[in-house]
Protein backbone atom coordinates (compact mmCIF):
# COMPACT_ATOMS: atom_id res chain seq x y z
CA UNK A 1 0.00 0.00 0.00
CA UNK A 2 1.35 3.46 -1.09
CA UNK A 3 1.51 5.57 2.26
CA UNK A 4 1.05 9.31 2.13
CA UNK A 5 4.04 11.52 2.03
CA UNK A 6 4.33 13.79 4.94
CA UNK A 7 2.22 16.84 4.65
CA UNK A 8 0.17 15.91 2.10
CA UNK A 9 -3.43 14.94 3.31
CA UNK A 10 -4.69 11.43 2.90
CA UNK A 11 -7.82 11.26 0.15
CA UNK A 12 -10.11 8.54 0.24
CA UNK A 13 -9.18 5.19 -1.53
CA UNK A 14 -10.60 5.67 -5.50
CA UNK A 15 -12.92 2.70 -6.49
CA UNK A 16 -12.01 0.40 -8.58
CA UNK A 17 -13.07 0.57 -11.99
CA UNK A 18 -15.90 -1.58 -13.12
CA UNK A 19 -16.94 -3.81 -15.83
CA UNK A 20 -19.76 -5.29 -16.33
CA UNK A 21 -21.06 -8.23 -18.53
CA UNK A 22 -23.94 -10.02 -20.18
CA UNK A 23 -25.01 -12.68 -22.26
CA UNK A 24 -28.23 -12.17 -24.75
CA UNK A 25 -30.45 -14.07 -27.58
CA UNK A 26 -29.78 -17.86 -28.02
CA UNK A 27 -26.95 -19.60 -25.91
CA UNK A 28 -24.12 -21.44 -27.49
CA UNK A 29 -21.18 -23.70 -25.86
CA UNK A 30 -18.49 -21.22 -24.52
CA UNK A 31 -20.76 -18.22 -23.32
CA UNK A 32 -19.13 -19.53 -20.39
CA UNK A 33 -15.77 -19.39 -21.43
CA UNK A 34 -16.21 -16.18 -22.30
CA UNK A 35 -17.37 -15.25 -19.12
CA UNK A 36 -14.27 -16.64 -17.03
CA UNK A 37 -11.58 -15.22 -19.59
CA UNK A 38 -12.88 -11.88 -18.93
CA UNK A 39 -13.42 -11.97 -15.58
CA UNK A 40 -9.96 -13.06 -15.20
CA UNK A 41 -8.42 -10.53 -17.71
CA UNK A 42 -10.45 -7.58 -15.60
CA UNK A 43 -8.98 -8.64 -12.24
CA UNK A 44 -5.39 -8.70 -13.88
CA UNK A 45 -6.02 -5.68 -14.92
CA UNK A 46 -7.54 -4.25 -11.86
CA UNK A 47 -11.13 -3.97 -12.19
CA UNK A 48 -14.27 -5.18 -10.98
CA UNK A 49 -16.33 -7.38 -12.32
CA UNK A 50 -20.08 -7.68 -12.47
CA UNK A 51 -22.47 -9.86 -14.39
CA UNK A 52 -25.75 -9.03 -16.08
CA UNK A 53 -28.46 -11.16 -15.24
CA UNK A 54 -31.00 -12.05 -18.43
CA UNK A 55 -29.56 -10.08 -20.63
CA UNK A 56 -30.25 -6.41 -20.78
CA UNK A 57 -33.29 -7.47 -19.44
CA UNK A 58 -30.99 -7.20 -16.38
CA UNK A 59 -30.76 -3.94 -17.03
CA UNK A 60 -34.39 -2.37 -16.66
CA UNK A 61 -35.18 -1.34 -13.71
CA UNK A 62 -33.23 -1.92 -10.54
CA UNK A 63 -30.11 -3.72 -12.30
CA UNK A 64 -29.99 -7.51 -11.38
CA UNK A 65 -26.29 -7.49 -11.28
CA UNK A 66 -23.96 -9.84 -9.29
CA UNK A 67 -20.37 -9.45 -8.54
CA UNK A 68 -17.98 -12.24 -10.71
CA UNK A 69 -14.49 -13.13 -8.75
CA UNK A 70 -11.94 -15.71 -10.14
CA UNK A 71 -14.08 -17.96 -7.12
CA UNK A 72 -16.89 -17.67 -9.14
CA UNK A 73 -15.75 -18.49 -12.37
CA UNK A 74 -14.20 -21.56 -11.30
CA UNK A 75 -14.59 -25.02 -12.96
CA UNK A 76 -16.66 -22.93 -15.74
CA UNK A 77 -14.57 -23.14 -18.95
CA UNK A 78 -16.22 -26.47 -19.76
CA UNK A 79 -19.78 -26.03 -18.74
CA UNK A 80 -22.34 -25.30 -21.42
CA UNK A 81 -25.17 -22.69 -21.49
CA UNK A 82 -24.30 -19.66 -19.80
CA UNK A 83 -24.67 -18.79 -15.54
CA UNK A 84 -25.36 -15.61 -16.49
CA UNK A 85 -29.15 -16.23 -18.35
CA UNK A 86 -29.85 -14.83 -21.02
CA UNK A 87 -32.97 -13.60 -22.90
CA UNK A 88 -33.96 -13.15 -26.50
CA UNK A 89 -34.64 -9.65 -26.94
CA UNK A 90 -37.77 -9.15 -24.47
CA UNK A 91 -38.68 -5.56 -23.96
CA UNK A 92 -35.71 -4.59 -26.81
CA UNK A 93 -37.77 -6.22 -29.34
CA UNK A 94 -37.75 -3.59 -32.19
CA UNK A 95 -35.55 -0.34 -33.04
CA UNK A 96 -35.33 2.95 -30.28
CA UNK A 97 -38.34 4.86 -30.35
CA UNK A 98 -36.84 8.36 -29.57
CA UNK A 99 -39.57 9.73 -27.14
CA UNK A 100 -41.66 6.60 -26.58
CA UNK A 101 -43.51 6.98 -22.61
CA UNK A 102 -41.73 3.38 -22.16
CA UNK A 103 -37.94 3.36 -23.53
CA UNK A 104 -35.98 0.27 -22.25
CA UNK A 105 -33.19 1.54 -24.33
CA UNK A 106 -32.78 4.49 -22.26
CA UNK A 107 -33.48 2.95 -19.09
CA UNK A 108 -31.01 0.91 -19.49
CA UNK A 109 -28.62 3.88 -20.70
CA UNK A 110 -29.41 6.07 -17.28
CA UNK A 111 -28.12 2.39 -15.51
CA UNK A 112 -25.19 1.89 -17.47
CA UNK A 113 -24.08 5.69 -16.68
CA UNK A 114 -25.21 5.17 -13.36
CA UNK A 115 -23.55 2.27 -12.52
CA UNK A 116 -19.90 4.40 -13.39
CA UNK A 117 -19.21 1.60 -15.82
CA UNK A 118 -15.98 1.69 -17.89
CA UNK A 119 -17.43 -0.92 -20.14
CA UNK A 120 -20.44 -3.29 -20.79
CA UNK A 121 -19.16 -6.23 -22.59
CA UNK A 122 -22.52 -7.42 -24.76
CA UNK A 123 -22.09 -11.11 -25.42
CA UNK A 124 -24.58 -12.30 -28.30
CA UNK A 125 -25.45 -12.53 -32.14
CA UNK A 126 -26.97 -10.06 -34.16
CA UNK A 127 -29.99 -9.17 -32.21
CA UNK A 128 -27.54 -8.53 -29.54
CA UNK A 129 -25.54 -6.65 -31.42
CA UNK A 130 -28.23 -4.10 -33.04
CA UNK A 131 -29.50 -3.45 -29.30
CA UNK A 132 -26.03 -2.86 -28.12
CA UNK A 133 -25.48 -0.58 -31.50
CA UNK A 134 -28.38 1.69 -30.25
CA UNK A 135 -27.02 2.13 -26.85
CA UNK A 136 -23.24 2.71 -27.48
CA UNK A 137 -24.53 5.90 -30.13
CA UNK A 138 -26.48 6.65 -27.08
CA UNK A 139 -23.50 6.98 -25.84
CA UNK A 140 -23.16 3.59 -23.51
CA UNK A 141 -18.94 2.37 -23.61
CA UNK A 142 -20.05 -0.97 -25.35
CA UNK A 143 -18.35 -4.09 -26.32
CA UNK A 144 -19.31 -6.82 -28.42
CA UNK A 145 -18.03 -10.36 -28.28
CA UNK A 146 -19.65 -12.25 -31.48
CA UNK A 147 -21.39 -15.56 -30.42
CA UNK A 148 -23.80 -17.71 -32.08
CA UNK A 149 -23.63 -21.17 -33.25
CA UNK A 150 -25.14 -20.45 -36.66
CA UNK A 151 -21.93 -18.73 -37.65
CA UNK A 152 -23.70 -15.86 -39.51
CA UNK A 153 -22.12 -12.85 -37.90
CA UNK A 154 -20.62 -10.09 -40.02
CA UNK A 155 -17.42 -9.00 -39.02
CA UNK A 156 -15.51 -12.19 -37.32
CA UNK A 157 -14.48 -14.80 -39.94
CA UNK A 158 -16.14 -16.91 -36.96
CA UNK A 159 -18.25 -16.80 -33.74
CA UNK A 160 -18.12 -19.25 -30.83
CA UNK A 161 -20.49 -21.97 -30.18
CA UNK A 162 -20.57 -22.80 -34.20
CA UNK A 163 -18.05 -25.15 -33.80
CA UNK A 164 -19.20 -27.33 -31.33
CA UNK A 165 -22.74 -27.30 -33.17
CA UNK A 166 -20.79 -28.94 -36.02
CA UNK A 167 -19.12 -31.37 -34.09
CA UNK A 168 -22.35 -32.36 -32.75
CA UNK A 169 -24.06 -32.62 -36.11
CA UNK A 170 -21.49 -34.46 -37.28
CA UNK A 171 -21.69 -36.82 -34.81
CA UNK A 172 -25.53 -37.59 -35.31
CA UNK A 173 -24.61 -37.89 -39.16
CA UNK A 174 -22.09 -40.76 -38.54
CA UNK A 175 -24.87 -42.79 -36.60
CA UNK A 176 -27.01 -42.00 -39.18
CA UNK A 177 -25.17 -43.58 -42.04
CA UNK A 178 -24.90 -47.03 -39.73
CA UNK A 179 -28.87 -47.70 -39.41
CA UNK A 180 -29.69 -45.71 -42.71
CA UNK A 181 -27.71 -48.43 -44.62
CA UNK A 182 -28.98 -51.23 -42.36
CA UNK A 183 -32.58 -50.72 -43.53
CA UNK A 184 -31.88 -48.96 -46.91
CA UNK A 185 -33.10 -45.78 -46.24
CA UNK A 186 -33.03 -42.35 -46.92
CA UNK A 187 -32.45 -39.99 -43.79
CA UNK A 188 -32.54 -36.53 -42.97
CA UNK A 189 -31.09 -35.00 -40.50
CA UNK A 190 -32.10 -31.34 -39.97
CA UNK A 191 -29.61 -28.69 -38.69
CA UNK A 192 -30.20 -25.24 -37.47
CA UNK A 193 -29.74 -22.78 -39.11
CA UNK A 194 -32.01 -19.81 -39.97
CA UNK A 195 -31.31 -17.50 -42.66
CA UNK A 196 -27.72 -19.74 -43.64
CA UNK A 197 -26.32 -22.76 -43.59
CA UNK A 198 -23.30 -22.84 -42.37
CA UNK A 199 -23.92 -25.59 -40.10
CA UNK A 200 -25.43 -27.93 -42.85
CA UNK A 201 -22.68 -27.42 -45.13
CA UNK A 202 -19.78 -28.26 -42.76
CA UNK A 203 -21.32 -30.81 -41.22
CA UNK A 204 -22.74 -31.93 -44.62
CA UNK A 205 -19.05 -32.05 -45.78
CA UNK A 206 -17.51 -34.08 -42.21
CA UNK A 207 -20.44 -36.07 -42.03
CA UNK A 208 -20.15 -37.44 -45.96
CA UNK A 209 -23.36 -36.34 -46.67
CA UNK A 210 -24.96 -37.05 -50.27
CA UNK A 211 -27.43 -34.00 -50.21
CA UNK A 212 -27.17 -30.78 -48.51
CA UNK A 213 -29.57 -28.41 -48.15
CA UNK A 214 -29.48 -24.73 -47.53
CA UNK A 215 -31.47 -21.16 -47.73
CA UNK A 216 -29.18 -19.49 -50.06
CA UNK A 217 -29.48 -22.48 -52.42
CA UNK A 218 -33.05 -23.32 -53.08
CA UNK A 219 -33.75 -26.34 -54.31
CA UNK A 220 -36.02 -28.88 -55.95
CA UNK A 221 -36.99 -31.79 -54.52
CA UNK A 222 -37.08 -33.53 -58.11
CA UNK A 223 -32.86 -33.08 -58.38
CA UNK A 224 -32.43 -34.85 -55.39
CA UNK A 225 -34.93 -37.56 -56.27
CA UNK A 226 -32.94 -38.19 -58.98
CA UNK A 227 -29.74 -38.13 -57.39
CA UNK A 228 -31.33 -40.94 -54.85
CA UNK A 229 -32.01 -43.33 -57.74
CA UNK A 230 -28.51 -42.56 -59.42
CA UNK A 231 -26.58 -43.31 -56.38
CA UNK A 232 -29.22 -46.52 -56.01
CA UNK A 233 -28.69 -47.86 -59.45
CA UNK A 234 -24.73 -47.51 -58.50
CA UNK A 235 -24.87 -49.99 -55.78
CA UNK A 236 -25.50 -47.45 -52.83
CA UNK A 237 -28.90 -48.30 -50.85
CA UNK A 238 -28.66 -45.65 -48.09
CA UNK A 239 -29.08 -42.15 -48.62
CA UNK A 240 -28.25 -39.11 -46.22
CA UNK A 241 -29.48 -35.32 -46.45
CA UNK A 242 -28.94 -32.48 -44.38
CA UNK A 243 -31.12 -30.06 -44.23
CA UNK A 244 -30.48 -26.50 -42.86
CA UNK A 245 -34.02 -25.55 -40.97
CA UNK A 246 -34.39 -23.03 -43.03
CA UNK A 247 -33.93 -24.47 -46.58
CA UNK A 248 -36.72 -23.38 -48.96
CA UNK A 249 -37.53 -25.24 -52.57
CA UNK A 250 -37.33 -22.64 -55.50
CA UNK A 251 -40.35 -20.80 -56.11
CA UNK A 252 -41.07 -21.86 -52.51
CA UNK A 253 -40.66 -20.06 -49.13
CA UNK A 254 -38.98 -21.27 -45.32
CA UNK A 255 -41.47 -23.79 -43.63
CA UNK A 256 -42.95 -23.09 -40.20
CA UNK A 257 -45.12 -24.91 -37.24
CA UNK A 258 -47.17 -22.34 -36.06
CA UNK A 259 -44.67 -19.62 -35.30
CA UNK A 260 -41.52 -21.40 -35.28
CA UNK A 261 -39.43 -22.54 -38.50
CA UNK A 262 -39.20 -25.44 -38.93
CA UNK A 263 -40.31 -28.67 -40.79
CA UNK A 264 -38.57 -28.93 -44.48
CA UNK A 265 -36.43 -32.20 -43.02
CA UNK A 266 -40.14 -33.99 -42.57
CA UNK A 267 -41.07 -32.11 -45.69
CA UNK A 268 -38.57 -33.46 -47.69
CA UNK A 269 -38.39 -36.97 -46.48
CA UNK A 270 -42.34 -37.67 -47.37
CA UNK A 271 -41.72 -36.07 -50.58
CA UNK A 272 -38.76 -38.18 -51.31
CA UNK A 273 -40.39 -41.26 -50.18
CA UNK A 274 -43.53 -40.76 -52.42
CA UNK A 275 -41.40 -40.48 -55.78
CA UNK A 276 -38.47 -43.09 -54.80
CA UNK A 277 -40.60 -45.46 -53.30
CA UNK A 278 -37.83 -45.23 -50.96
CA UNK A 279 -38.57 -45.70 -46.97
CA UNK A 280 -37.15 -41.84 -45.37
CA UNK A 281 -37.14 -40.87 -41.86
CA UNK A 282 -36.56 -37.56 -40.09
CA UNK A 283 -34.68 -36.67 -37.52
CA UNK A 284 -34.62 -33.27 -36.28
CA UNK A 285 -31.33 -32.24 -33.72
CA UNK A 286 -32.48 -28.95 -32.47
CA UNK A 287 -31.15 -27.81 -29.30
CA UNK A 288 -28.91 -30.93 -28.83
CA UNK A 289 -26.45 -28.17 -31.60
CA UNK A 290 -26.39 -25.38 -28.49
CA UNK A 291 -26.24 -27.21 -25.52
CA UNK A 292 -23.33 -29.10 -23.57
CA UNK A 293 -19.62 -28.71 -23.19
CA UNK A 294 -18.15 -26.11 -25.95
CA UNK A 295 -15.26 -27.92 -27.82
CA UNK A 296 -11.87 -27.50 -27.52
CA UNK A 297 -11.21 -24.77 -30.32
CA UNK A 298 -15.19 -23.07 -28.85
CA UNK A 299 -13.03 -22.84 -25.30
CA UNK A 300 -9.87 -20.96 -27.06
CA UNK A 301 -12.21 -19.08 -29.16
CA UNK A 302 -13.73 -17.85 -26.03
CA UNK A 303 -11.44 -17.55 -24.13
CA UNK A 304 -9.80 -15.39 -26.88
CA UNK A 305 -12.88 -12.76 -27.30
CA UNK A 306 -13.35 -12.89 -23.68
CA UNK A 307 -9.66 -11.37 -22.96
CA UNK A 308 -9.92 -9.60 -25.77
CA UNK A 309 -13.05 -7.31 -24.72
CA UNK A 310 -11.41 -6.74 -21.37
CA UNK A 311 -8.39 -5.45 -23.36
CA UNK A 312 -10.08 -3.53 -25.78
CA UNK A 313 -12.45 -1.68 -22.79
CA UNK A 314 -8.81 -0.93 -21.20
CA UNK A 315 -7.53 0.56 -24.07
CA UNK A 316 -10.75 3.10 -24.35
CA UNK A 317 -11.97 1.20 -27.67
CA UNK A 318 -15.78 1.29 -27.74
CA UNK A 319 -19.00 0.63 -30.00
CA UNK A 320 -16.51 -2.47 -30.93
CA UNK A 321 -16.65 -6.14 -32.08
CA UNK A 322 -14.04 -8.22 -31.28
CA UNK A 323 -14.08 -10.34 -34.04
CA UNK A 324 -11.33 -13.20 -35.87
CA UNK A 325 -9.52 -11.76 -38.37
CA UNK A 326 -7.45 -14.65 -40.44
CA UNK A 327 -5.54 -15.81 -37.44
CA UNK A 328 -5.45 -12.59 -35.52
CA UNK A 329 -8.21 -10.96 -32.37
CA UNK A 330 -8.77 -7.73 -33.66
CA UNK A 331 -12.21 -5.27 -33.27
CA UNK A 332 -14.69 -3.96 -35.63
CA UNK A 333 -17.53 -1.46 -35.36
CA UNK A 334 -20.57 -3.02 -33.79
CA UNK A 335 -22.32 -1.51 -36.82
CA UNK A 336 -20.43 -3.75 -39.29
CA UNK A 337 -21.36 -6.48 -37.95
CA UNK A 338 -24.81 -6.16 -37.88
CA UNK A 339 -25.19 -4.45 -41.39
CA UNK A 340 -25.83 -7.88 -42.93
CA UNK A 341 -25.42 -11.70 -42.85
CA UNK A 342 -22.84 -13.33 -43.46
CA UNK A 343 -24.05 -15.98 -45.82
CA UNK A 344 -22.70 -18.94 -47.79
CA UNK A 345 -21.41 -17.78 -51.59
CA UNK A 346 -23.16 -20.27 -53.69
CA UNK A 347 -19.90 -20.17 -55.66
CA UNK A 348 -17.54 -20.15 -53.00
CA UNK A 349 -14.84 -22.96 -52.65
CA UNK A 350 -16.53 -24.74 -49.89
CA UNK A 351 -19.90 -25.40 -52.41
CA UNK A 352 -17.39 -25.79 -55.39
CA UNK A 353 -15.66 -28.34 -53.61
CA UNK A 354 -18.93 -30.72 -52.26
CA UNK A 355 -20.60 -30.34 -55.59
CA UNK A 356 -16.84 -31.53 -57.11
CA UNK A 357 -16.81 -34.81 -55.03
CA UNK A 358 -20.19 -35.62 -55.68
CA UNK A 359 -22.47 -33.77 -53.03
CA UNK A 360 -25.82 -32.82 -54.50
CA UNK A 361 -27.33 -29.02 -53.51
CA UNK A 362 -30.67 -29.72 -55.45
CA UNK A 363 -30.22 -26.38 -57.81
O1 LIG B 1 -29.88 -18.16 -33.84
C1 LIG B 1 -29.49 -19.40 -33.40
C2 LIG B 1 -30.59 -20.38 -33.50
O2 LIG B 1 -29.99 -21.53 -33.06
C3 LIG B 1 -31.26 -20.58 -34.87
O3 LIG B 1 -30.57 -21.41 -35.74
C4 LIG B 1 -32.58 -21.18 -34.47
O4 LIG B 1 -33.55 -21.00 -35.45
C5 LIG B 1 -32.90 -20.43 -33.23
O5 LIG B 1 -31.67 -20.10 -32.62
C6 LIG B 1 -33.79 -21.16 -32.28
O6 LIG B 1 -34.07 -20.32 -31.21
P1 LIG B 1 -35.03 -20.69 -30.00
O7 LIG B 1 -34.22 -21.48 -29.03
O8 LIG B 1 -35.41 -19.37 -29.45
O9 LIG B 1 -36.18 -21.46 -30.55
Amino acid sequence: MTRAKKGTPMTAQQPRKRIAMLTSGGDAPGLNAVIRAAVKMGETLGYEMLGVEDGFEGLLGTPRLRPLTDEDVKDLLSVGGTILRTTNRGHFNGPRVVGAVDDPYLEAYNNIIALGLSGLITIGGEGTHAIALELSKMGAPVIGVPKTIDNDLAGTDRTFGFDTAIQVASEALDRLHTTAASHNRVMVLEVMGRHVGWIALHCGISGGADAILIPEIPFDINNIAEHVAKREEAGYTSYIIVAAEGAFPKGGKPIYSGNRLGGVGQAVADQLQALTGKEARCVVLGHLQRGGTPTPYDRILSTRFGAAAVRAIHEGITGEMVSLSAQDITTVPIAEAVSHLKTIRPHSDLVRTSKGIGIVFGD
